[in-house]
């Protein structure tokens, strides 16, 4: 029986997307996983929080720990968390130090970590244990397959598994509840890299993790600089900040957010970012991105012969392997990601991998289906020859 493949159908525009943001419109921007983008009304509670702090800094950093208190409850309903089992975090970054040096090691104990692992969390933890690496075929059918990977790199002496709920280099979930479950069932502590969680999964809290972070400033449309990590209760005796500060005898959460002088506007206007999606409608939006990241997807399988890889439900990035020889290291991969904007103004991720390296698309509700169309033409044509 012959088969026909559906062309790709476009899914419509978002109707208050693109007017929300102020992204340069010369530029298809593809990346939101990296860096996300800050909408408008987010962007003016900001603006705001600012000039108060001109107006009058005494009185605004004397009320600022309250302030910061009071939007981490905002975060906190959002997530359906615990107040107190949350605290603000400047990126995921920080928030993986601060879990690992949380951690009681004894020698000899090893830290399990994947190939997916996001390299900035992966060479922190490696500057505490020795680092158990699984290797995850990026073709790996589904999470069941993703999950056994893991549970069978076990070894007695791992005492901490680092695992990604949304992979960077491949968009697939790792960290599911199963995975979750499993390991802690083996008496292994789990630190989840929620990174991309926040905003693109509707409960990304619900796994249990020891400690899991995530950042605002991706999915969830706060500023720059506003992340948070949760710490299940057995633990915050045990959380410190990095720099201890004013707040330090109070403990978790107030110790890990007090910075003294610091700009705390963008984790002041962070729950405005979530107040955004909500009102645009969270299943919307997820909804849309994850269809025009597929429609991407298709459109570079189609017309550039890239491979899709396999990819999570509800995760509104997709992966595609790029052909041998394009992007076998990270700095191929890095000279590819300039080389396809210099020349199609896209913005895309590239990951190195010996074989095949990938490009990774995204949607958002500021994308429209002709900048994919443009990307996979352009992409047929720079890599014509290659
Ligand atoms: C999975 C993952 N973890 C961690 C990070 C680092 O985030 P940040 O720069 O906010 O520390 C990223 C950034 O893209 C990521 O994708």
């Amino acid at each position: 029986m012959s088969q026909t493949i559906p062309a790709p159908v476009p899914p419509s525009v978002f109707p208050e997307g693109p007017g929300l943001f102020r992204l340069d419109p010369g530029v298809a921007h593809l990346n939101h996983g990296s860096f996300g983008a800050v909408p408008i009304p987010v962007r003016d509670v900001q603006v705001g929080l600012r000039a108060e702090l001109e107006a009058d800094p005494d009185a605004f950093f004397l009320a600022a720990p309250d302030r910061i208190e009071a939007a981490r409850r905002r975060i906190a309903t959002h997530l359906g968390a615990e107040p107190d089992g949350i605290a603000f975090v400047s990126n995921a970054t920080e928030a993986a130090n601060i879990a690992f040096a949380a951690l009681r090691l004894a020698e000899g104990d090893e830290i399990l970590v994947t190939d997916h692992g996001y390299p900035t969390v992966s060479a922190s933890a490696a500057l505490l244990a020795p680092l158990r690496t699984v290797t995850l075929d990026p073709a790996l059918p589904d999470e069941d397959a993703v999950c056994e990977a893991v549970l069978a790199a076990l070894t007695p002496r791992t005492k901490v598994a680092v695992l990604d709920h949304i992979t960077s280099p491949t968009a697939r979930i790792v960290a599911g509840p199963r995975l979750l479950a499993a390991l802690a069932e083996r008496g292994v502590t789990t630190i989840v890299d929620g990174a991309h969680a926040l905003g693109m999964l509707a409960d990304p809290l619900a796994g249990g993790a020891d400690f899991w972070f995530g950042n605002l400033h991706k999915w969830g449309y706060g500023p720059a600089g506003s992340a948070i990590l949760a710490v299940a209760e057995r633990h915050r005796g045990s959380v410190r900040a990095l720099v201890p500060s004013w707040e330090d005898h109070h403990g978790f959460p107030r110790s890990i957010e007090n910075r003294a002088t610091a700009d705390y506007t963008g984790w002041l206007a962070a729950p405005e970012g979530l107040d955004v999606l909500n009102r645009l409608g969270a299943d919307k939006v997820r909804a849309h991105n994850t269809a025009l990241a597929a429609y991407g997807s298709s459109l570079l399988a189609e017309t550039a012969g890239l491979t899709p890889l396999p990819y999570s439900e509800g995760v509104a990035m997709r992966t595609l392997r790029l052909p041998p020889g394009v992007a076998e290291t990270q700095d191929a991969a890095r000279a590819l990601r300039v080389e396809v904007f210099d020349r199609l103004r896209a913005r895309v991720n590239t990951f190195g991998r010996p074989g095949g390296g990938g490009l990774r698309v995204c949607g958002q509700i500021y994308n429209r289906p002709e900048e994919y169309e443009a990307l996979a033409t352009g992409v047929a044509r720079l890599l014509d020859g290659r």
